[in-house]
């Protein structure tokens, strides 16, 4: 197999894998590796945007201690600490490279959030992520140092002697190939395609949280899985996210009837941190049997709604309904994976030469529940740390060897296995859990690995290699929440007596 040497390897196209790409390339020649287009990932669909202590009533303390009330005590507060006084850095680098924020006057105008004490999410309208993506790219395409490699997907890691040193990848058109580097970065994001109901891109497979535990790499916190209060109701565009910026924005959530229910479970109504908010959206429509909740606009006028919120607004037209005039009907959906690999401050795994950044990464920050916006943040600040922390890692004294190819499935067995996990774990992985239903889906789970397995060999293809990928970090998420012995954050167990 043809082996491509490069200093830094980088898997996944996002905030983190670009980050880390531009500024690892000032210290060596980069390859960054994507199984989509280049714009494709979790980065380019966030609306909110990114929170930073920028604002003149506000403080990294605040920030800091925003975001350990939202992560319910199982923050690192050495990692939260790192995060929030780089964000301001993080910010004025992006504003350097070309994205463009709304501003106030001079000031950058400032949007606010569940969980946040102050006005604070940096953004672009309610484009920012797709705001950020453009600025990225352009960045990278004219960086000689960077080489990307589109639908490249990459099949497995290598390692010697406990390092990783590679990875092998199927590249559309040109097939198997090796990629050695003396550092490797998984960028590759969240794994919300496991259920049937996600605010993610179809490429969220969990392709990286697959490869590191291959590889026998720690990954923690699987279990605190978050799901989003407000995610569009409708049979055409289910899943579409609803921006939480919009509750920043004065937006209520009612009942069928109109109550406004959120006065009955927690007094920062619509702006409490996530889990509290989509628990008692889940309740409230369990308690009246009914399929969604609504999100009121109404106080807003339509120049205001066009204005702050024009995709959305767009959107929510092309099926006929009028912010201004008409509550949205919304219903949670799964948003992100607050656990993930293991990483110190510095981005690195337990496995040397192997770092992480992302959704992908588990650096601490988020504990039990993610605060709002400070998803795209935490890529930005451990990126860069990864970056400067892997300069001086070297090259293997190895020649890589060509690892046996993976096993791949019919397409057709794919979807058929795919959907069983994500029945499976819609069902019984969601807000609300119980003993029995986690027992049971850790059972379908290990089933449907097996049936996999025990499939016969199909060509290369990536479909079922993805739903093998969804597969491992399912059970992750399925075995995280039957060790978890209480009730904490996004985690909710109805057996468990906290
Ligand atoms: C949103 O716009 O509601 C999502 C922001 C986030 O996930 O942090």
């Amino acid at each position: 197999m043809h082996t491509e040497r490069f200093d830094f390897l980088v898997i996944g196209s996002g905030l983190a894998g670009l980050t880390y790409a531009l500024k690892a390339s000032q210290f060596g020649r980069v390859c960054v590796l994507t199984k989509g287009e280049v714009t494709e990932s979790n980065t380019s669909w966030a609306q909110g945007g990114i929170a930073a202590a920028v604002g003149e009533a506000d403080s990294w303390e605040l920030h800091e201690r925003d975001t350990l009330i939202a992560g319910a005590g199982l923050c690192d507060e050495n990692a939260v600490r790192h995060l929030v006084q780089h964000a301001p850095e993080a910010i004025r680098w992006l504003i350097q490279l070309g994205a463009q924020f709304d501003f106030s006057g001079s000031d950058l105008a400032l949007g606010r959030e569940g969980g946040h004490s102050r006005n604070r999410i940096v953004h672009h309208a309610d484009a920012t992520g797709a705001e950020v993506e453009r600025a990225m790219v352009a960045a990278t395409r004219s960086n000689s140092n960077i080489v990307v490699f589109q639908h490249a997907f990459v099949t497995k890691l290598l390692t010697s002697g406990g390092r990783c040193i590679g990875a092998t990848a199927e590249i559309d058109g040109l097939g198997p190939k090796v990629f050695e580097a003396r550092a490797v970065l998984l960028a590759t994001g969240g794994c919300g395609r496991m259920y049937q109901h996600t605010t993610n891109p179809r490429v969220a497979t969990a392709d990286g949280i697959a490869l590191a535990l291959d590889l026998g790499a720690n990954v923690q916190n699987m279990e605190f899985m978050q799901f989003h209060p407000t995610t569009l109701y409708h049979p055409q565009m289910r899943s579409f996210l609803i921006s939480e910026a919009l509750r920043g924005a004065g937006g209520t959530l009612r009942n069928h009837i109109g109550r406004r229910f959120m006065y009955d479970y927690d007094p920062r109504l619509e702006l409490a941190p996530r889990d509290v908010v989509a628990r008692a959206v889940e309740e409230e429509m369990k308690k009246h049997g009914t399929w969604c909740v609504y999100l009121d606009m109404t106080h807003l006028k339509r120049e205001t709604l066009t204005h702050e919120f024009p995709m959305i607004y767009e959107k929510l037209k092309q099926i006929g309904l009028e912010m201004e005039k008409e509550w949205i009907p919304v219903v949670p959906a799964q948003h992100y994976s607050c656990g993930g690999v293991v990483t110190d401050l510095e981005g690195r795994t337990s496995i040397p030469g192997l770092y992480a950044a992302g959704e992908v990464a588990s650096t601490g920050v988020h504990g039990a529940n993610r605060l709002a916006s400070n998803s795209l943040l935490e890529a930005l600040v451990f990126a860069v740390a990864a970056a400067d922390a892997s300069k001086n890692d070297q090259f293997a004294a190895i020649s890589i060897v060509a690892s046996d190819p993976v096993h791949c499935i019919s397409e057709a067995e794919s979807i058929r296995l795919r959907r069983a996990l994500q029945r499976t774990m819609t069902a019984n992985v969601g807000i609300v859990r119980s003993l029995d239903g986690l027992r049971d889906t850790l059972g379908v789970v290990n089933g449907i690995i097996e049936e996999y397995d025990s499939l016969p060999s199909s060509p290369y293809s990536q479909h079922p290699l993805e739903t093998r990928n969804l597969l491992i970090a399912a059970r992750s998420v399925v075995e995280g929440a039957l060790h978890r012995k209480s009730n904490i954050g996004l985690h909710f167990n109805q057996d468990l007596v906290t």
